[in-house]
């Protein structure tokens, strides 16, 4: 650990925000930042090609594509395709498509893969003259309460840093330290896990018309696009399951019983792991002057696309947080940061705890038994068959459902 001044190899430096890593929420807050003329450096503890290469959620929803667009930064960080609005739900082989789109005025969700994000997010910044420091090891935060906290780290050269700033922004992931550096009980965790496993697969194989969710009596299975010719699949598994027990045949065979689709074509995996589904929330989203931002302060399971997604959320009202307090010494939204992430963290949690239940218990009978079942399966029917029902689900998957937050404002060019 850096802990003593005096072992700093340079004087400190001293800067508005210093950002602790560059996922999608970190370079997201760097590019805010810099459009909104408030200088940072952002510290990373990987190399530039292991961040741009981290393969994870594909999906920019409408209200984030809607607010790099207010940013004037939609063209510049945002690839891939449009989504066009449709998800299929499949029960037992028999096909339903549902929207996803709200059929409000303005640009759509993307299908944009988190790595292809991360690349276009970190070129955009780089090009704007950002600073961004990889391989920043033995980070460390001080004095969080204090008008002026530090943050040290050493350099890849091994020599010792210190940078003094008004705010820390903690976008380094569940297993950072920026959630470390806060006192225990300062903040309360909410935990949740789902008793669910699942075993993701990558290969090289041809995507699906639209993106899959399948409900089977052997278990849930995905299908979503992640490229001309890539696709990434799903399939619940018991969550101490391990990878090794999954085969190539095996996933396939398991792939085709669930997708209700004998005929799916295969193709070479590329990538194969399991996972816990498990929900995590953090209260408040604050400590003195470091705010969390992102995965570092909240979990959500992966159904319904979310995580990533609440990150770029944190981002846009972090960076203008910041730019009201920076230029016109205002700190009413960093007072008010964490209780209104919060409330849509806690909107996303429902709506990704509730497609989790449906779409796992209308399946496997032995998963939660038959009483469970049923009710998933009314509320799959549901889905189908109201209007009603339907319009609120593409609503929620739209991200514009929030009363009186539905996108951002625009903001005010320095
Ligand atoms: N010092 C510096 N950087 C660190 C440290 C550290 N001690 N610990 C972690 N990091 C970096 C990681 O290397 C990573 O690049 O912080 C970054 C955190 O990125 P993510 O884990 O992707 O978290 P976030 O940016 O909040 O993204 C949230 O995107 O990746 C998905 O599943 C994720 O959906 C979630 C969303």
């Amino acid at each position: 650990m850096v802990d003593s001044a005096r072992e700093l190899s340079t004087s400190p430096e001293s800067t508005t925000v210093v950002v602790i890593g560059a996922g999608p929420a970190g370079l997201t807050v760097a590019n805010l930042l810099r459009r909104s003329g408030v200088d940072c450096v952002v510290l990373e503890r990987q190399t530039r090609e292991y961040v741009a290469q981290r393969q994870r959620a594909g999906i920019v929803e409408t209200r984030a594509v809607r607010m790099f667009d207010s940013w004037g930064l939609a063209d510049s960080v945002l690839g891939g395709v449009p989504h066009e609005g449709i998800l299929e739900i499949r029960v037992d082989g028999e096909p339903h498509l549902v929207s996803d789109n709200d059929g409000s005025h303005g640009p759509t969700a993307r299908l944009c893969p988190q790595q292809m994000l991360v690349q276009k997010l970190t070129a955009t910044y780089l090009a704007d003259g950002g600073d961004l420091r990889f391989e920043a090891a033995d980070v460390s935060l001080h004095d969080l309460t204090g008008e002026r906290p530090t943050v040290r780290y050493r350099a890849p050269d091994g020599s010792l840093r210190a940078i003094t700033c008004a705010f820390v922004a903690g976008c380094d992931g569940d297993h950072g330290i920026s959630r470390t550096a806060v006192p225990e009980g300062a903040l309360t965790p909410y935990a949740f896990d789902h008793g669910i496993g699942w075993l993701t697969v990558l290969a090289d194989a041809p995507p699906p018309a639209h993106p899959l969710l399948a409900v089977s009596p052997q278990g849930f299975a995905a299908h979503f696009p992640r490229g001309p010719y890539t696709s990434r699949y799903y399939l619940q598994c018991p969550p101490d399951d391990h990878p090794d027990a999954w085969s190539d045949a095996r996933v396939w065979d398991a792939l085709r019983t669930r997708l209700g689709d004998p005929a799916l074509v295969c193709g070479p995996i590329t990538d194969r792991e399991i996972f816990r589904l498990r929900s995590l929330v953090h209260d408040p989203m604050r400590y003195g002057r470091l705010f969390l931002v992102g995965d570092a302060a909240h979990i959500v399971s992966p159904m319904g696309g979310k995580g990533m997604n609440l990150a770029l959320y944190d981002a846009d009202l972090f960076a203008r947080a910041v730019r009201d307090s920076v230029h016109d010494r205002d700190d009413t939204a960093l007072r008010t940061y964490s209780e209104r992430c919060l409330r849509r963290v806690w909107n996303d949690q429902e709506l990704s705890h509730w497609m989790t239940r449906m779409l796992h218990d209308a399946g496997d009978a032995t998963h939660c038994g038959p009483f469970q079942r049923g009710l998933a399966r009314a509320r799959l029917d549901r889905l189908f068959t109201s209007p009603t029902a339907a319009r609120a689900f593409a609503e929620l998957m739209t991200g514009m459902d929030l009363t009186g937050d539905a996108g951002a404002p625009s903001p005010t060019p320095r």
